[in-house]
């Protein structure tokens, strides 16, 4: 997943970047004062794509209770934060933000403020005991039950449902999209994590591994298309893993099925997916993506570190030489496909040789861009349990800075060798410097800016012809 506590992104646009952080969102049409009388609701979101999606699923079920959305937290009569606790800086940006709300608090006696997402799962209870400011904890598999807390709130009732579930996707809601450009959508296809990485906190905040009903996540897909909308990109913490058995036939779809059900919506909706974990990712689903056109040729293959050794602590279940295979796979089936990665730094006993194994896979993947972080240990995860968190802060930063460095210089090599070639691009509105220029993103997910021409609107689909670039973006004209 991609994930937005601040990571360091090298290799995607600024705008991109930005657009994440700890969004407020709400409808584009919405206005204030549109429900004469109704409650609003003001909702931020952290952390990966899938807290945002699920924001849209919160906001959906809000709806159905008469509320609606304000961009403006002044206004609301309910304040939501959906947490993130992958890295310990994610945490402390959200208690940042609940101080902010409880100013708004003692202003407005009568606002509710409710904690959505991973840490109301890993914290609880000590939510409501210990940040007296909160009066609603829930965690990622409760959201139906929100209309019940908030009413028992209304009443004074602190109210907390962090149960797990090994059903709930909530395949049968709508998402309300929120913030939407109207022309790219996130389908979440599967919910929770079985993998167990040593390092993470997911498959304790997130609960079990669960897929959603394929026929709902295709009809999801085909609505978007009706809609306008050109771009749907399917989520999941291990997309690859992705298994729906149909009650009807027995029969079980995989990954690489869905993913050619979705294509077959509309030969003008590109697919995306994210993520693919190295263990499971199949020469099947990398033959399905060559077939078709519309499935886009990239990759998020995260590697975490590029040494055998580290890789067995961390749980990954793959070594070096697998995670080159599948690389190599990538290479020989779909020639033009972009890869990208998450990289950790400083993992526990990591030396000085493992980490340079990282920069040489970094090297030999050429990745056209990364998530790269420092190692936090998470309380609770199998390695604050076993391992010493041992490699010193400093250490970590500066390998960590090394590893930023080198994907820099990579990132540039990589869109350097697009300078003169022609590439379709999907428009997704104007660029962030100019209202003269268009945005909008290739099959491998870089985006190109161009200057724009009357007729078009973003949703087209355009050639560009690529004349410049830096390491975060391509420059170009249409041609
Ligand atoms: N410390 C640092 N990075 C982490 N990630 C997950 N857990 C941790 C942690 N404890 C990173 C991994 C993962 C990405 C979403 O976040 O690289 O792929
Ligand atoms: Fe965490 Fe590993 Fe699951 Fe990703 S695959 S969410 S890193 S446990």
């Amino acid at each position: 997943m991609l994930y937005d506590d601040n990571p360091t992104l090298v290799g995607i646009p600024k705008e991109i970047d930005e657009n994440r952080q700890g969004e407020a969102l709400f409808w584009e049409d919405a206005r204030s004062g549109s429900t004469a009388g109704g409650k609003r609701f003001y909702i931020e979101s952290y952390g990966c794509q899938m807290n945002f999606s699920d924001s849209e699923i919160v906001a959906s079920v809000l709806a159905e209770e008469g509320f609606s959305p304000t961009r403006f937290m002044e206004e609301s009569d309910l304040i939501l934060i959906n947490t993130c606790s992958i890295r310990e800086k994610a945490e402390e940006t959200v208690r940042k933000r609940l101080r902010m709300f409880d100013l708004e608090k003692r202003r407005r006696p009568g606002v509710l403020v409710g904690v959505l997402g991973c840490m109301a799962e890993r914290l609880k209870k000590k939510f409501l005991e210990e940040e007296k400011l909160v009066d609603i904890v829930v965690g990622p598999d409760a959201y139906r039950d929100l209309p019940k807390l908030i009413a028992g709130a209304e009443d004074g009732e602190k109210g907390i449902n962090v149960f797990l579930s090994r059903e709930e996707t909530y395949a049968d809601i709508s998402p309300l999209r929120l913030d939407s450009n109207g022309v790219s959508a996130f389908i979440s296809i599967m919910r929770g994590c079985d993998n167990m990485c040593s390092f993470c906190v997911v498959p304790y905040t997130r609960g079990r591994e669960r897929s959603r009903d394929a026929f709902s996540i295709v009809a999801e897909a085909a609505q978007l298309f009706e809609q306008g909308y050109r771009e749907v990109t399917l989520l999941g913490q291990n997309v690859d893993s992705y298994k729906w058995q149909n009650p009807e036939n027995g029969h079980v779809v995989s990954f690489a099925e869905l993913l050619e059900m979705t294509a077959l919506v509309h030969p003008g909706l590109r697919v995306r997916f994210s993520t693919s974990h190295p263990k499971d990712m199949t020469d099947e689903v990398l033959h399905i993506m060559a077939r078709h056109e519309n499935i886009c040729n990239y990759i998020h293959l995260p590697v975490q570190s590029g040494n055998s050794r580290i890789l067995d602590l961390m749980n990954r279940t793959y070594d070096r030489e697998w995670y080159l295979g599948r690389i190599e796979a990538i290479e020989r089936i779909l020639p033009d496909c972009a890869i990208s990665s998450d990289i950790i730094t400083g993992f526990c006993t990591e030396t000085e040789e493992e980490h340079r194994d990282t920069l040489s896979m970094m090297e030999r993947a050429n990745y056209s861009m990364s998530y790269m972080f420092a190692y936090s240990e998470r309380p609770g995860t199998p390695a604050a349990k076993k391992y010493e968190d041992d490699v010193p802060e400093e250490v970590k930063k500066r390998r960590l800075n090394e590893v930023i460095r080198l994907q820099n210089q990579i990132s540039l090599r990589h869109n350097l060798a697009d300078v003169g070639k022609t590439f379709r691009v999907l428009i997704e509105g104007d660029s962030k410097r100019s209202d003269q220029e268009f945005k909008g993103r290739n099959s491998q997910n870089k985006m190109i800016v161009f200057p724009k021409q009357p007729g078009l609107k973003p949703g087209d689909y355009v050639n560009v012809l690529v004349k410049s670039a830096t390491g975060a973006t391509l420059l170009g004209e249409m041609c």
